[in-house]
């Protein structure tokens, strides 16, 4: 499922000219949001995270100050399924959306509002932490797809 995600999306980018396989992950974190959520109790998160370096790296944990436990959950045939790594392929995008992989936060400190946004932390294995202010959308709120 992940790998045939990537494929797609590699297909999709068309491809960068090759030879710059250096052997780390370079992550950038793009698209990040989160729809406005009915309590604090539950909230969901999406974003897209960007490898253009010539390794894979995984996402292994998320945190936030404001929440008191983030999980990364993947859907399969309808149903979610919580992992606890997911893989940033080389030369690659590892995409989280609506009716896919996603993030729950459980326990935030406030209900989030529109306009407000959420320090998120991203821990990967080889990149360390990336951080992340995740804005707080409509709850209606899906971007369109594609670049
Ligand atoms: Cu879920």
């Amino acid at each position: 499922m992940a790998a045939a995600v990537a494929a797609t999306a590699l297909a999709g980018c068309g491809g960068s000219a090759s030879g710059s396989d250096d052997g780390k992950p370079e992550l950038s974190v793009s698209s990040a949001y989160m729809p406005q959520p009915v309590s604090a109790s539950m909230a969901a998160g999406f974003l897209t995270i960007t490898n253009k370096g010539g390794a894979t790296d995984e996402l292994t944990s998320v945190t936030s100050d404001d929440a008191g436990d983030i999980t990364v959950h993947k859907t399969v045939g309808g149903a979610m399924e919580e992992v606890s790594t997911l893989t940033v392929p080389a030369h690659g995008r590892l995409v989280f959306r609506s009716g896919g992989n996603h993030l729950m936060f459980d326990g935030l400190k406030r209900r989030p509002e529109q306009g407000q946004t959420v320090p998120v932390q991203l821990h990967f294995a080889k990149s360390g932490v990336l951080k992340v202010e995740m804005p707080v959308k409509p709850a209606t709120y899906n971007p369109a797809t594609g670049h």
